[in-house]
């Protein structure tokens, strides 16, 4: 709901649990008044009057001693008196930088807004469009709040138009700022960071006077900086107190601030990373800034979490395919690197169709001169000298025994040992007469330039027309650097970053469209492109290239702070571990993979007939919980980052079903009386745990919990919960 008073000029918008206000003040100011707790559309004339300060009802008070400074702002201005950072940023054709944008008119409009070429919400209830004008500039801004009554997430964009003749640079374009006033506890904030094999450690560090930056400035969202802040009140736990979150739908380089000011107030802010960024708009042209998901949530990291799942499920991902039963996996990553022809594969396939798994991914190697990293990306045609009879007779022998067939592709990437590069070495970023970087001896392709687009775009979409292929695996494995384009001038290589996701995203929605029975499962390096902008493309990202049973709890956890546990790709590999060379007990490796949409990536003619029974029964028990994967509100239990244990449990909406995944790293004598209480069922309905053959009500399960299982080192177990 969006209300307008027009009386005291307020906006209240409210959500399933949250309202946030603001008004606009008699300067015309956005001021930022309230986020939190709902509240009546009657509390916001009480928090103009309460809580507007410091503004004054002079006007011309705003340009006195700099009254902006401490003003609590909806869009924080640049030059003129408010020295905290700022949101947007014009620069004049004269070259003078100076921005301060005021209330013009606003509406409020049904629906969801879209943005052209840029993944967003699919839906809302309603939108309120806020236009500003620039003082110094003929810019005009417009704020979007999108709003939606079954949810705790608000969605906010910017739009900048260019409403005068004189071309316009806008130098920081972020997508919503906000303002927690008033913050003097002690608060934190936490970052989900890591790096390739270690995606997603929340990090919580203390808020103090001076700006908080994360970011990217690696062309893509990255393994090192989730696009994803939250800011946490001093009684914020895992299951109560207030906290905040701000997650960029943003693949590309970003930057989140927290700013805490001389009045100990946190300007929050985020978008586009500003870092050398500048885009022109000559008159009559716009420019959309990337949409922003905040969240407010009173119960906890937890609850914070289990807004955004739903908000993800039911706003970003693909509708067709959010719900729909995913393909147990079987693939040939770790089980043959790029060693392999049609006898192995086959053999893996025979072994997979025993097993009951449903799709075989055939990984990297596949296409162009490919036995190594140095050489063949970019030539997406099949090998035949490896493969003979091509894709046809791998898909061939899926379908014989039962399987369907799912390819890797690289799109955005080059070899420079490639017909593509021999043929358009000038599609490669980087600068004639720079030696460039190279990441796993690869170039990375120029998407800001529509034709290495369209070119990607038909060579892949001849392989998927030509073949059977139900799936997709999109690949991406470097940093870009260099950062500069032969097709921008010189004034405008401040646009590269943007340019190239856009192309990123252009091709992703022409083949997503053009092929709607493929699904696409995104991938970067493991999890280095897991964010809200993909998730819009790619229902499932493989969540890292790290599937050791232990380290992998850590790196789903983190992940669960933001992300549904149906997005993360999670799979049974071999032992020891390719990464960490851990061994950890095959019964862990399959019980933390099914806390995900699972899959296998292992060469099964290796496992033992008791590995295989395993691997059945895991497939079985797969089945039965797969709809608390997809649908289930998440409880996190026990913090792997933090002692002992880890332990997750999926609970359905009706609270009827129930599933436990827990794991003890260390068989420790001196902790066998570990408890572990439950959540998030109904106090007074009854159940069974199949595993330990107990009733009891949800008020004694939560409430006094259950004794973990005495497990020797990784050890894990699973309790199934059912109402009776
Ligand atoms: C990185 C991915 O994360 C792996 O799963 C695998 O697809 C390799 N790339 C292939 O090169």
């Amino acid at each position: 709901m969006i209300a307008f008073d027009n009386g005291t000029k307020s906006l209240l918008l409210s959500g399933k649990n949250y309202s946030y206000c603001m008004y606009i003040n008699c300067a015309g100011l956005l001021q930022h008044l309230y986020w939190g707790k709902k509240i009546g559309a009657a509390d916001a004339a009480f928090l103009v009057t309460a809580h507007g300060l410091p503004a004054s009802p002079n006007p011309d008070d705003y340009n006195k001693d700099m009254a902006t400074d401490g003003m609590p702002s909806e869009c924080g201005s640049f030059g003129r008196g408010d020295f905290r950072p700022a949101t947007v940023i014009v620069r004049r054709e004269d070259g003078a930088a100076m921005s301060r944008f005021r209330y013009v008119s606003h509406k409020i409009v049904k629906g969801a807004l879209h943005l052209q070429g840029m993944p967003c919400a699919r839906k809302a209830d309603e939108t309120l469009i806020l236009t500003l004008k620039d003082d110094f500039s003929d810019i005009e801004l417009d704020l979007n709040y999108s709003v939606s009554e079954d949810s705790d997430v608000l969605v906010r964009s910017a739009v900048m138009r260019n409403a005068g003749k004189d071309a316009a640079e806008i130098a920081k374009a972020f997508s919503f700022c906000t303002e927690l006033p008033d913050t003097r506890g002690t608060w934190s904030a936490l970052r989900l960071a890591g790096s390739w094999a270690r995606e997603r450690t929340p990090v919580v560090t203390p808020l103090a006077e001076g700006t908080l930056r994360i970011e990217s400035a690696r062309g893509y969202s990255s393994h090192q900086m989730n696009p994803f802040l939250a800011v946490l009140s001093e009684d914020c736990g895992e299951e109560s107190g207030e906290c905040y979150g701000f997650n960029l739908l943003y693949s590309g380089s970003f930057a989140i601030t927290a700013d805490v000011s001389h009045n100990k107030s946190i300007r929050v802010q985020g978008g586009i990373n500003d870092f050398l960024f500048g885009w022109q708009l000559q008159g009559g042209e716009t420019f959309a800034t990337p949409q922003a998901a905040l969240c407010y949530s009173a119960e906890g990291l937890g609850g914070m979490s289990r807004a955004y799942h739903d908000f993800f499920r039911e706003y970003i991902i693909d509708p067709k395919r959010v719900y729909a039963r995913r393909p147990v996996v079987i693939n040939n990553w770790e089980a043959t690197y790029f060693d392999f022809d049609n006898e192995k594969l086959c053999s893996i396939i025979d072994e997979a169709a025993k097993l009951g798994m449903d799709t075989f991914v055939l990984d990297d190697g596949w296409f162009g001169k490919r036995d190594g990293d140095t050489s063949g990306l970019g030539d997406w045609f099949v090998n035949e000298e490896k493969l003979k009879g091509g894709l046809k007779a791998v898909i061939g022998h899926c379908k014989e025994k039962g399987l369907k067939f799912g390819l890797w592709f690289e799109p955005e990437m080059v070899s420079e040992d490639s017909e593509l590069y021999r043929a358009h070495p000038d599609w490669a970023i980087g600068k004639a007469g720079v030696e460039p970087c190279r990441g796993r001896n690869q170039l990375v392709l120029d998407f800001t330039r529509k034709e290495v687009v369209d070119y990607i775009f038909e060579t892949v979409s001849k392989i998927l027309r030509e073949n059977e292929i139900s799936y997709v695996k999109w690949d991406k494995n470097r940093d870009i650097t260099e950062n500069y384009t032969a097709n921008l001038p010189a004034d405008r290589q401040g646009e590269f970053w943007h340019r190239y996701t856009l192309g990123f995203y252009g091709l992703a929605e022409r083949l997503t469209k053009a092929f709607p029975n493929v699904f696409f499962e995104g991938c970067a390096g493991g999890g280095g492109r897991f964010d809200g902008g993909a998730l819009y493309y790619f229902p499932q990202i493989w969540t890292s290239d790290d599937t050791d049973g232990l380290e992998r709890t850590k790196i789903q956890w983190g992940t669960s702070v933001c992300y549904p546990v149906s997005a993360m790709s999670c799979h049974v590999s071999a032992c020891p571990n390719h990464q960490t060379g851990r061994t950890t007990p095959f019964a862990t490796r399959g019980a933390i993979a099914s806390l995900g949409a699972t899959g296998y990536e292992l060469d099964l003619t290796k496992l033992s007939e008791e590995e295989k029974a395993q691997v059945r029964e895991q497939i079985e028990n797969y089945k039965l919980i797969d709809e608390l994967v997809l649908r289930g509100d998440l409880y996190r239990l026990a913090d792997p980052f933090d002692g002992n244990y880890f332990c997750e449990m999926l609970v359905s909406k009706d609270k009827s079903k129930a599933y436990l995944v827990g794991e003890r790293f260390r068989g420790d004598p001196c902790d066998h009386d570990r408890v572990m209480k439950l959540f998030g069922l109904n106090e007074s309905k009854t159940y069974t745990i199949r595993e330990l053959n107990v009733t009891a009500s949800g008020a004694a399960l939560m409430g006094a919990g259950l004794f973990c299982p005495r497990l020797p080192d990784c050890g894990s177990w699973v309790w199934h919960i059912e109402e009776v």
